[in-house]
């Protein structure tokens, strides 16, 4: 559709700018606090980034509304709405690794019509358009064709609030890592997305998400081929409590996993 490809080439150059925003500020940063805890960073990186982001999408679309992680307050939803996550990774991004990156997702009506994940330290620029395919660097990727879950690469990631579930999420990281043939944790949620949507990651599960984490990414990982899906095999929820992305092949093997008794507190 020509208006979505106008909406997917202006956020794809919103993403590349602000990612060129982020390099600027690497090795440079002045303040580093802290949020829901004493792990939860951020950043005048984050800060800044966000909002270049926002007043170029209000300048561009004044009626569509935002949704972005540094001030998340209740916007009603204008039909059109933009999901950003300005730096996903902050913490790698503080130490100076490279896996960090801008997420925006452009929703219509709920349902996400492009999606674009820039990791400017590593050169890749991720992005999809609803029933067009996903692409890095504007070539076409595809997710792998693994379909044993034990010669499978997997990633993961722990969220920032330890509590009951965060303690129980480490049996599961044991029952899984029995499972496979390796399990990662990187640490910038986007990017674990499209890991799996490049074929490089067979399968990504984690909990306890936010909607800026996983609108871009899952859109990504759905138009390389892959599935993308909540814990118990239903509709990946906006919100991102529960998400498991895969290639397809293994996901049926993954929910398994997930879906064991034990496991029902995730679901509380
Ligand atoms: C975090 C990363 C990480 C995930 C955390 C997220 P942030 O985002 O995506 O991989 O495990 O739950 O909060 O704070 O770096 O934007
Ligand atoms: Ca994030
Ligand atoms: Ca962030």
């Amino acid at each position: 559709m020509a208006l979505h490809d106008d909406f997917s080439r202006f956020s794809i150059e919103l993403a590349r700018q602000a990612g060129e925003l982020l390099l600027e500020y690497r090795g440079k940063l002045r303040s580093v606090r802290y949020k829901s805890s004493r792990i939860d960073l951020v950043t005048e990186a984050d800060i800044e980034c966000q909002a270049f982001i926002v007043k170029q999408i209000r300048k561009e679309f004044p009626d569509h509304s935002i949704l972005a992680e540094e001030n998340p307050t209740g916007e009603e939803d204008s039909g059109h709405r933009w999901v950003i996550d300005p730096l996903d990774g902050t913490t790698n991004f503080v130490h100076g690794l490279p896996v960090f990156a801008v997420s925006i997702g452009l929703q219509i009506d709920g349902e996400t019509c492009c999606g674009v994940v820039n990791n400017p330290a590593a050169g890749n620029c991720y992005h999809a358009i609803a029933g067009q395919g996903a692409f890095r660097n504007g070539q076409p990727i595809g997710v792998s064709k693994q379909k044993l879950l034990i010669q499978s690469l997997l990633v993961t990631g722990f969220p920032y609030v330890h509590d009951e579930k965060f303690h129980l999420s480490f049996e599961l990281f044991h029952d899984f890592h029995n499972r496979v043939q390796g399990l990662r944790r990187f640490g910038a949620a986007a990017l674990d997305f499209c890991y799996v949507a490049s074929g490089q990651m067979d399968g990504f599960y984690e909990f306890n998400l936010k909607p800026w984490d996983v609108c871009a990414g899952a859109l990504i990982c759905r138009e390389a081929g892959g599935k993308v899906t909540g814990w118990t095999g239903g509709k990946m929820p906006f919100q991102g409590t529960t998400v498991v992305a895969s290639n397809g092949s293994i996901h049926r093997e993954m929910l398994e996993i997930l879906g064991q008794e034990k496991y029902s507190l995730f679901f509380s």
